[in-house]
C-alpha cells in the first residue's frame, strides 16, 4: 500500500486543512538557530494557499509537560514562516481554546494560521488512546481535511499525528511523501556499492538500524564516540572515551556477521586523542590499537576520528553509488574536533549518486560546518523517525495515511 497523497483529498479550495508540521526547531534565547524544518514545510503549505485553502498548521516543539510553557511556543516560528511565505501568518495563543477558534473563523480563503505548541495540552501525547481521541476531536472540529506533513515525528502515536489522521479525510504532504520514497530507496533498492556511515554516541541507539542495513550495504563505516566500543570490544585500551561496557559482545557480533556476509566493515585506524572533554583540552593523533601510547596514558579521551581514518573513510563515501550517513564522527561543536565529520560531509557531497543525510545530529552537524541542505542528494527532517523507519518498524503515522 501506498501513502494517500494530497490529491486524493480533491478539490481543497474553500476548506478548511489542518497541516501537522514539525516545527520542532532549536532555539536559543527564544530565538530559531536552524529554521531548516520550517523551510521543509513551505512546498506543502504553499501549495495549499495557491489552492485556495484555509490552511491552519501547527506541530509541537520541545516536550512540555502537557500544560503551556511560554519557552517552547510556537510565536517565533509562526514570525519565521511570514518571513519565508511573504505573507500574514496569524498566531492563536493557545491549541484548541477561544483563541484558536477564533483565529481559525476568521482565515479566509488562501490565507494561514499557526496555532500554539501541541504539546502544551495533556491529550497529545497521552498513554490514553481515549484521551488523544478527545484532543484530536477538537482539532478535527476546526476542520474539513488534514495533512499529514511532520515527517519527524511520524514515528510518535500521538493524537495530531495519528488519531486526527483517522478522524478527517487525511494525506501525507510532500515532505513525508518525499522522505518516505527517498529512505523507502535505501531499503528496497539502493544502487550498489552501497555504504552506510554511523557515528553518534551510542551503539545501543544504532542497534536496530544496523541489524536492518547489514544485510543491505556493502560497506559499513563507524566513527563517532561508538566507536570506542568497538575497538574496547576488539581489546584496545581507549583511556577515559565513551564506552557501553554492556555493548561488548553485541559489538564482537556485527563485526562477525559483517564477516560472514562479505560486508566491508571499516572502523578508524587512527584516533584524535584529547586530555579531556573541552573545545581546548590539548590533543593529538594515536594510532586505534595504541591509544594509550600519548603523552595523556589511560587518561586520554578519543573526541574524533584521526586524518588518516577520515581520507579512508571519504575514499569508501566517494567510490560508492549510494551513501547513508547518521551521526557525527566526532565532537564537531568543538572546531579541534570537527574534521573527521567534515570530511564525511564533504566526501558525501561528491558522491556519484545518492547521499543521504540522517535527521537530527547529522543534519545539524552538516550545516553547522556550513554544508547546504541542497549540496547533498537528501537531508532528512526526522532524526528519530528516519531512524526507525530504516529499521523496518512500522510507523503509526505512516500506517494512518496507508503505508504498510
Ligand atoms: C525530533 O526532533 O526528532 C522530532 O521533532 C520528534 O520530537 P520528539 O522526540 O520530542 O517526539
Amino acid at each position: 500500500m501506498t501513502l494517500r497523497t494530497l490529491e486524493s483529498l480533491g478539490d481543497l479550495a474553500g476548506k478548511r486543512v489542518f497541516v501537522r508540521c514539525d516545527f520542532n526547531v532549536p532555539l536559543s534565547d527564544g530565538a530559531i538557530t536552524d529554521d531548516g524544518r520550517v523551510r521543509a514545510a513551505l512546498p506543502t503549505l504553499t501549495a495549499l494557499l495557491d489552492a485556495g485553502a484555509k490552511v491552519i498548521t501547527s506541530s509541537h516543539l520541545g516536550r512540555p509537560k502537557g500544560e503551556p510553557d511560554p519557552q517552547f511556543s510556537l510565536a517565533p516560528v509562526a514570525t519565521r514562516l511570514s518571513e519565508l511565505l511573504d505573507r500574514p501568518v496569524a498566531f492563536a495563543t493557545d491549541t484548541v481554546g477561544s483563541s484558536a477558534a477564533e483565529t481559525v473563523d476568521a482565515l479566509e480563503d488562501g490565507q494561514i494560521a499557526v496555532l500554539e505548541n501541541l504539546r502544551f495540552n495533556a491529550g497529545e501525547t497521552s498513554k490514553d488512546a481515549a484521551e488523544r481521541r478527545a484532543f484530536a476531536e477538537r482539532i478535527a472540529a476546526f476542520a474539513d481535511a488534514m495533512v499529514s506533513d511532520g515527517f519527524g515525528v511520524v514515528h510518535r502515536k500521538q493524537a495530531s499525528v495519528y488519531e486526527l489522521a483517522e478522524l478527517l479525510p487525511s494525506a501525507a504532504g510532500s515532505l513525508v511523501a518525499h522522505e518516505v520514497g527517498v529512505l523507502n530507496g535505501l531499503l528496497e533498492a539502493p544502487e550498489s556499492p552501497y555504504t552506510v556511515v554511523l557515528g553518534g554516541s551510542k551503539v545501543s541507539d544504532k542497534l536496530g538500524v544496523i541489524d536492518s542495513l547489514l544485510p543491505r550495504v556493502d560497506k559499513l563505516l563507524i566513527g563517532g564516540g561508538m566507536v570506542f566500543t568497538f575497538l574496547a570490544a576488539q581489546g584496545h585500551a581507549i583511556g577515559k572515551s565513551l564506552v557501553e561496557a554492556d555493548q561488548l559482545d553485541t559489538a564482537r557480533a556485527y563485526i562477525a556477521r559483517a564477516a560472514e556476509r562479505g560486508v566491508e566493515l571499516i572502523l578508524p585506524t587512527d584516533i584524535v586523542v584529547a586530555s579531556g572533554f573541552s573545545a581546548d583540552a590539548e590533543h593529538e593523533v594515536a594510532p586505534a590499537d595504541a591509544f594509550e601510547g600519548t603523552r595523556f596514558g589511560a587518561d586520554g579521551m578519543g573526541l574524533d576520528i584521526g586524518p588518516d581514518s577520515a581520507r579512508a573513510f571519504a575514499d569508501a563515501i566517494r567510490g560508492s553509488r549510494t551513501v547513508f550517513w547518521n551521526g557525527p564522527m566526532g565532537v564537531f561543536e568543538f572546531p579541534a574536533f570537527a574534521d573527521g565529520t567534515r570530511a564525511v560531509a564533504q566526501a558525501l557531497t561528491e558522491v556519484d549518486g545518492l547521499s543521504v543525510v540522517g535527521g537530527g545530529d547529522s543534519a545539524a552537524a552538516a550545516r553547522t560546518l556550513g554544508f547546504a541542505d541542497d549540496r547533498f542528494g537528501h537531508v532528512s527532517t526526522g532524526g528519530g523517525a528516519s531512524l526507525e523507519f530504516l529499521e523496518g518498524k512500522k510507523l503509526p503515522g505512516l500506517e494512518v495515511l496507508g503505508w504498510q
